[in-house]
């Protein structure tokens, strides 16, 4: 299949109502976009992915009367987090309605739901009559792509068109919340900062898992997120290195010091100028690609600071290096 990449609303729609699986853009990753009510273009998501059936997919909608539609019963505190985070980066796990079936939510009897801050995806939403079903466009546990050349490279004849709607503004998926009654628990960091929640939220709590692959718990997987070259820490940035070997990379959070910089034969990037959190998380997902695709040794990188967006970069550094 020929997979075409543009911006027109109107063809995305007409593959949507054919039963096909859509790239499409938002403020966080891209995601591969089917009609959350048909199950036949909800499989072709898994088939694409390579996704095992027991992972479920968030459902993307336009407006909080389409969240009532699909879901029972919404906790207030869910209430209070949509009013203030929606649209944007943030995923409420909540009781499904019967109109979402066992196969958007892996069985399950709750669903991923949010409001994606994009443009064009809005728009697209509000002309459709059904929500979307979309992971991310990436092969099962590779990085999830911030471009929609990202996702051509790797699912291109897989899918009839791309929705192309710019570089990803926020670069890291988005902040998953289930609720305990109304307790809130963070089960992603993303988007959205625990501190964020917790300012609407103060009784959040956090329950992030690092599982092995032989555990079936949704999103938990520890290797999901991971780039093919092998990432290590670098425990300590100092002045020097000493390696100039050409097949090693560096990812640096900031911009590095002189006395590195002007080793020429060093292979290295900065996820930021300036120690500007938002832009290290929006380049993070490109550079990990850019490096995965010049057939290094390894990939020493640096930690983020360990606070706000920093903590889902963290996360997602750590998930890289693992192997
Ligand atoms: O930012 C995002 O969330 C992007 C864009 C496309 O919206 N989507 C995304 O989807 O990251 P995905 O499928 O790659 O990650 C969603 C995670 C999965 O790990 C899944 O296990 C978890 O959300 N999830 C979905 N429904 C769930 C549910 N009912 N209970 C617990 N976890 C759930
Ligand atoms: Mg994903």
């Amino acid at each position: 299949m020929d997979t075409q990449v543009g911006s027109n609303i109107g063809i995305a729609k007409k593959y949507l109502d054919d039963g096909f699986a859509v790239g499409i853009p938002t403020e966080t990753v891209y995601g591969l976009a089917a009609n959350a009510f048909n199950e036949d273009a909800v499989s072709q998501i898994f088939k694409i992915k390579n996704r095992p059936a027991f992972d479920p997919l968030i459902v993307h909608v336009a407006d909080f009367d389409a969240v009532g539609r699909i879901t029972t019963h919404i906790p207030e505190n869910a209430k209070k987090l949509a009013e203030e985070f929606w649209p944007g980066p943030l995923t409420l796990i909540l009781n499904k309605s019967s109109l979402i079936s066992d196969l958007v939510t892996s069985g399950q009897s709750t669903v991923g739901v949010r409001i994606p801050r994009h443009a064009l995806t809005l728009d697209l939403l509000k002309a459709l009559e059904y929500p979307l079903a979309a992971p991310s466009a990436n092969p099962f546990k590779y990085v999830s792509p911030t471009s929609a050349q990202h996702v051509k490279n790797q699912l291109g004849g897989k899918l009839p068109y791309i929705l192309d709607g710019g570089h990803c503004e926020v670069g890291l998926e988005s902040t998953i919340v289930s609720f305990d009654d109304e307790t809130p628990v963070i089960l992603r960091l993303g988007g959205i900062t625990e501190n964020q929640v917790k300012a609407i939220c103060p009784d959040v709590r956090v329950k992030i898992q690092h599982l092995p692959d032989s555990v079936t718990i949704p999103g938990q997987l520890l290797k999901h997120y991971a780039p093919t070259v092998p990432f290590i820490p670098l425990t300590q940035v100092s002045g020097s290195i000493k390696e100039d070997d050409e097949s090693i990379g560096y990812l640096f959070f900031n911009k590095p010091n002189e006395q590195i910089l002007k080793n020429s034969k060093l292979n290295i990037k900065w996820l930021t100028q300036n120690a500007n959190m938002n832009q290290a998380a929006a380049n993070l997902y490109s550079m990990l690609r850019e490096f995965d695709g010049q057939n290094l040794s390894r990939v020493y990188f640096e930690w983020a600071p360990d606070e706000g967006l920093g903590k889902a970069i963290n996360d997602r550094l750590e998930r890289a290096q693992s192997k």
